[in-house]
């Protein structure tokens, strides 16, 4: 009897042990593995993107001057122009001319002889725009453009200076500002060869031939909001970006064209129909056509995300508006080439939602977690808004010029940031 007592307790004993064994290995698993520190701070020629003050290289630019007796005239770049979200052209012309500008002193000289590159005043969206206000807006009316504007422009670049023959043109910069860039121009052949800053980048085979390879430069476009009115967002916003009053209370905003576009339509490949069908219905969202004036500075001021759709083309110039009142924009057109994307890490400030998805937008954008939205709304106050015309635009067009000139001379800009 206690020989088979004995037996019993051996194994009652060897079977608390293994219990307790396996509970101890099924704790230790249980336990939460402890916490992923962030990464170390990097030395900052292994990291990208790079401090804009670290430049790539610091050029020599020469600005010609056009005479009056075929430049757009001053009261017309400063009148008519100014509205038009083609006036990039104007405002960085005026950047680089303006002797307080920061531009100027970095990047301009006086004497071509020991510039790297040079910048042709050429208008001709202005000069179109002007056109086209004076003939009931007939977009097809072009008011002897080349013969006029075209011609008497190549003929002093090219005729009255030898630095085009130079280099055959390839060092010379000009400004397109507009959706068909140079195509509205018949003479345009003329000058080709030249570097090419325009507003719309488009990687689609579709439009392969409006951009350039390595030979156009994708720029900030110019907005009636923050160019026309100058509004500033600092009226409404703190040094932190965030609204002085209240918070953003608005989820998502798009104020645009067009409340009557189809699903089967090219005009945006149909992306806005679901904003004004469907959209437009969800709570927080605030959708509705074209604003422009202080009403919609206000709301930009309270919206967290902002949408930015393709139009006719891949130029979505709203972004900017978005970026100055650090509203994290919604990019919904595949294939665009956002400006200076070998210096902007856009992807940081950005949501990317592409075409086949829309449908899931607000799926998409409830599932970003409080962190991450927090993370790029930081990242777009901090850099992505620098990147506009308004500020840093030509820090970064320089990068470009530097890097298609194959000019590798490291400068730090002193800016301090
Ligand atoms: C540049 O070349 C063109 C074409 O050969 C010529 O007509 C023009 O006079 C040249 N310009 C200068 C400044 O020599």
């Amino acid at each position: 009897m206690a020989a088979v007592l004995r037996f019993n307790m051996r194994w009652i004993l060897a079977l608390v042990v293994a219990c307790l064994l396996l509970s101890s290995m099924i704790f230790v698993r249980l336990r939460p593995a402890p916490p992923t520190p962030p990464l170390p701070v990097r030395d900052v020629p292994s990291y990208w993107p790079p401090p804009v003050e670290n430049a790539v290289c610091r050029p020599k630019i020469y600005v010609y001057e056009a005479p009056s007796t075929f430049q757009v005239p001053k009261s017309v770049q400063q009148g008519r122009c100014h509205e038009s979200n083609y006036n990039s052209e104007i405002i960085l012309h005026d950047q680089l001319t303006d002797p307080n500008s920061v531009f100027h002193q970095l990047y301009v000289t006086k004497n071509p002889e020991e510039a790297d590159f040079f910048f042709i005043p050429f208008f001709g969206a202005c000069y179109l725009y002007h056109c086209w206000s004076q003939t009931n807006w007939r977009w097809d009316e072009r008011c002897e453009v080349d013969s006029r504007y075209v011609d008497p422009m190549m003929d002093m670049v090219i005729n009255q200076y030898p630095y085009w023959n130079a280099t055959g043109g390839r060092t010379h910069i000009m400004t397109m500002p507009m959706d068909q860039t140079f195509t509205y121009y018949q003479s345009n052949e003329r000058f080709q060869p030249a570097i090419f800053l325009k507003t719309v980048g488009d990687k689609r085979s579709k439009w392969m031939y409006r951009h350039r390879y390595h030979h156009d430069i994708v720029i900030p476009s110019a907005t009636r909001i923050v160019h026309h009115l100058g509004i500033d967002p600092l009226r409404y916003l703190n040094d932190e970006g965030q609204p002085k009053v209240g918070k953003r209370d608005i989820f998502v905003l798009f104020h645009g064209c067009c409340d009557s576009v189809q699903v089967d339509d090219e005009y945006s490949n149909g992306i806005r129909s679901l904003f004004f069908n469907y959209f437009s219905h969800y709570p927080g969202y605030e959708i509705g056509q074209g604003l422009a004036d202080v009403e919609y500075a206000e709301k930009l001021s309270r919206a967290k995300y902002g949408l930015a759709p393709m139009g006719w083309t891949l130029d979505t110039t709203r972004i900017w508006e978005f970026m100055a009142y650090g509203v994290v924009p919604v990019v919904i057109a595949d294939g665009i080439i956002e400006p200076f994307e070998f210096d902007v890490d856009w992807d940081s400030f950005i949501v990317r939602v592409r075409r086949d998805e829309v449908h899931r937008l607000d799926e998409i954008l409830r599932g970003i977690d409080d962190a991450t939205y927090e993370y790029k709304r930081r990242r777009l106050w901090e850099h992505g808004r620098r990147v506009g015309l308004e500020k840093d635009a030509w820090h970064y067009i320089v990068r470009e010029l530097c890097r298609m000139e194959h000019i590798d001379k490291p400068e730090n800009l002193g800016l301090g940031y």
